[in-house]
């Protein structure tokens, strides 16, 4: 009988008779070097969670793009840890401890966007339940909620949940199985303190779960402050470099049923990220706490700035004494107050348009979190969601201030 390979040891033996490969015939060995849990989040994601390629002793890891895993003569798995793409792959699972250690987490999971992260939560809730979601956060969220709510007969109940007294009557009033905040909120900026929502929600027998994009990991700990998952959009500074969509979900509590149904899910249903996307993630991820506060210093400035100038009616921003969540904030975040800012301009859409318009540092386009500054006027994409028509969303990246501050300055009209 033909047979191409055998085994001797771990070794790979071909019909010609050379070890063509060593493999891991066990499960894959910890790492050789794991940091310690003492590390600062700037080390573990500089040295992304320790991990390296083992198998050439490259200090970054290799991209695994296999489908699939060969099993032995007697079809026993050659690496009990990798059968499928679907389900197996180092270059997610690297991300993954990488995320879960910068989140405070006991377990991750990535999925290929931010909204299919959202749906892989939502698919948990039964039919006919009812849920309590935040009013005025991110509209693809919202649309996307209200129309699988429609479908799948879920009450759906929106509230500003900035508002505590708002959220603890809606939860009150209507025990949902699941409440979903976002803080800071996307375009604005509002600040949800995530202890008091956790304990409404708990109250009630609800999950709390977090939309902790504009934040990051970097800045912000949900889980630290009572949340059951929080979710991120890692196309955003997660990533960091606006070449990546990613979304993902992180949870302490791994038993929970909840997070055993989104698993699942996950592996049956094949909402997984690719190997290439998983290590851009990773590599992206290295630099989270340095972008982050060059980010979050960047907009601070330029926030101070538009406060200041005479074509800005109100600036957004928690990290501004005067904002309303910015006790709340500074509580819960810690490092900075992230890139994103919302502005509204004097003269209200024709105004801001041209000011937008007028922008040579600042691309014109939606997204945020990425090294280089964006502006977006929202009220074009959404002109049906109450955003205000002068209002101007910038998402702040690392340039330098003064050159931001300039072109701004060009922009409006000194
Ligand atoms: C706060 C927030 N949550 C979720 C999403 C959706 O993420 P994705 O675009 O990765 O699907 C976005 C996208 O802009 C967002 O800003």
């Amino acid at each position: 009988m033909y047979r191409a390979f055998r085994r001797e040891g771990n070794c790979l033996i071909c019909a010609a008779g050379v070890a063509v490969k060593k493999y891991h015939l066990a499960r894959v060995p910890p790492l050789a070097n794991p940091p310690k849990p003492t590390l600062h989040p700037a080390t573990i994601a500089a040295q992304a969670a320790g991990a390296t390629d083992r198998e050439t002793a490259g200090v970054v890891p290799a991209v695994h793009m296999a489908t699939t895993f060969a099993r032995d003569e007697n079809y026993a798995p050659l690496n009990a840890d990798n059968i499928y793409l679907r389900s197996h792959n180092e270059n997610v699972r690297v991300a993954e401890r990488l995320l879960s250690q910068l989140e405070g987490a006991a377990e991750t999971l990535l999925f290929p966007s931010g909204m299919a992260a959202i749906a892989a939560v939502f698919r948990t809730v039964p039919n006919g339940a009812k849920v309590v979601v935040q009013s005025q956060i991110y509209w693809g969220t919202t649309g996307w909620i209200r129309s699988f709510c429609t479908r799948r007969e879920i009450t759906l109940h929106e509230v500003e949940a900035a508002d505590a007294d708002a959220l603890a009557e809606a939860c009150r009033a209507h025990k949902p199985t699941l409440v979903l905040i976002e803080t800071p909120s996307n375009p604005w900026l509002r600040i949800t303190d995530i202890e008091g929502a956790a304990r409404i929600a708990h109250g009630v027998g609800a999950k709390l779960v977090v939309d902790s994009t504009a934040a990051s990991p970097a800045l912000s700990h949900p889980l630290a402050h009572g949340a059951d998952i929080v979710m991120h959009s890692a196309t955003k500074a997660i990533n960091g470099h606006s070449d990546v969509l990613a979304g993902s979900l992180s949870t302490a509590e791994p038993d929970a049923e909840i997070w055993h149904m989104i698993r699942e899910d996950r592996d049956t249903a094949g909402a997984v990220m690719g190997p290439m996307e998983a290590w851009l993630l990773t590599r992206g991820m290295r630099t989270l706490p340095l972008r982050m506060r060059e980010m979050s210093k960047n907009a601070l400035v330029l926030a101070e700035y538009l406060s200041d100038h005479p074509q800005v009616e109100t600036v957004l921003y928690p990290g501004l004494a005067d904002h309303p969540g910015h006790a709340i904030a500074a509580r819960q975040m810690t490092g900075g107050f992230g890139g994103l800012l919302s502005f509204i301009v004097k003269g209200g859409k024709d105004a801001a348009l041209l000011a937008a318009g007028r922008m040579q540092l600042f691309h014109r386009a939606t997204s945020l979190g990425g090294v280089e500054s964006l502006v977006e006027h929202r009220h074009t994409l959404e002109p049906h969601t109450g955003i205000p028509e002068g209002l101007l969303r910038v998402s702040v990246g690392i340039e330098d201030a003064q050159d931001l501050i300039a072109d701004l300055g060009q922009a409006l009209g000194q």
